[in-house]
């Protein structure tokens, strides 16, 4: 379970999670803040718990084709298909720039295979400014993977497996919500090894165009995200809290640092800070901000109050 050092009351956030510090529970959620350098004009990358980077894969992508974005009541849809850089050029290129920050660096990685999993792993094993890697399970935007392994706990397990036996980091595995049971998958991860979970990526959605009788989407369903689903990834993490032997990351529709609030009471040790990052650059500083300012009027801290919900 996440635990932090009390020793004063500037140490009221510093959260550990699969013994990594970090300096406080608020992080970016993966594929809505770039590889971090793109959100260094508009905010302080150093004042964030930890960046997690866009999803990388072994081979750059180009994703799906448009549209792939539609706005939602309270959300968005996105189908971006896991576009990115691939994770050689991620290590050349992206990964220097974040080492001139303090800031924890987590690599969101994903495959089409078990192969591609553990060698996207292996490569990012002992190279340094990673601090962990985020094992994306869940994503519903690719044809191959992605939802397969993140809706089975067989192949969940499988996936997790594979890329802990490419690694010494810590593993995070991100699960899907798209599932009638988040616990059974949970209980699959943690007995195949994984150091902690995220909870939730998008949901799976849809949007007509009444007009044109055609789907918004160019793939026809996306992954929803934003407030909108705030109230199932809460409810999750509070479910998952019941069985979960790991610590666990909150992401869905955080905006302000409210919502970071509830999903900590409901059982997270950190938060992640997606859409709202497109609406407001700064927006997880200003959630850190908030959950300082709340465990300050508190007189607690952020690890005391990590499933502090009273039923
Ligand atoms: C445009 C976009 C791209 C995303 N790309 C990824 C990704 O590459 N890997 C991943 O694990 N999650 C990805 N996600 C999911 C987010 O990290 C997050 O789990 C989800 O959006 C819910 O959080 P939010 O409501 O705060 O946005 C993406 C989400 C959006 C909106």
């Amino acid at each position: 379970m996440g635990t932090t050092v009390e020793k004063n009351t500037g140490e009221r956030l510093p959260v550990e999670i699969a013994g990594i510090r970090f300096q406080n529970p608020v992080m970016t959620a993966s594929g809505t803040f770039g590889y971090g350098s793109e959100f260094a004009p508009y905010t302080d990358l150093n004042r964030l718990g930890a960046v997690v980077v866009k999803g990388l894969s072994l081979k750059p992508r180009q994703g799906n084709p448009g549209p792939r974005i539609v706005e939602t009541p309270c959300g968005m849809l996105n189908a971006i298909g896991l576009q990115n850089v691939g994770v050689e050029a991620f290590i050349k290129e992206k990964l220097p720039y974040l080492r001139k920050y303090s800031t924890r660096v987590i690599a969101n990685i994903f495959g089409e295979t078990m192969e591609d999993y553990s060698e996207v792993a292996r490569m990012l094993d002992g190279v340094e400014g990673v601090a962990a890697l985020e094992v994306n399970i869940s994503c519903p935007n690719v044809k191959k993977g992605g939802i397969v392994f993140g809706t089975d706990p067989f192949e969940a397990a499988k996936v997790v497996m594979a890329v802990k036996k490419s690694t010494r980091l810590p593993v995070i595995t991100k699960l899907s919500p798209n599932v009638t049971d988040i616990k059974v998958m949970v209980r699959a991860v943690e007995d195949a090894g994984s150091d902690a979970v995220s909870i939730i990526n998008t949901l799976t959605g849809m949007v007509v165009d009444v007009e044109k009788r055609r789907p918004a989407l160019a793939t026809v369903t996306g992954g929803l995200s934003g407030p909108a689903i705030r109230p199932v990834a809460v409810r999750m993490v509070w479910e998952a809290r019941k069985v979960a032997r790991t610590p666990i990351i909150g992401v869905g529709g955080i905006m302000e640092a409210k919502d970071a609030l509830e999903f900590i009471i409901a059982g997270a040790t950190a938060v992640q800070v997606g859409t709202a990052s497109f609406i407001d650059p700064n927006a997880a500083v200003k959630v850190a901000e908030g959950i300082a300012e709340y465990v300050e009027r508190h007189g607690t801290t952020v690890s005391k109050l990590v499933g502090s919900l009273e039923v």
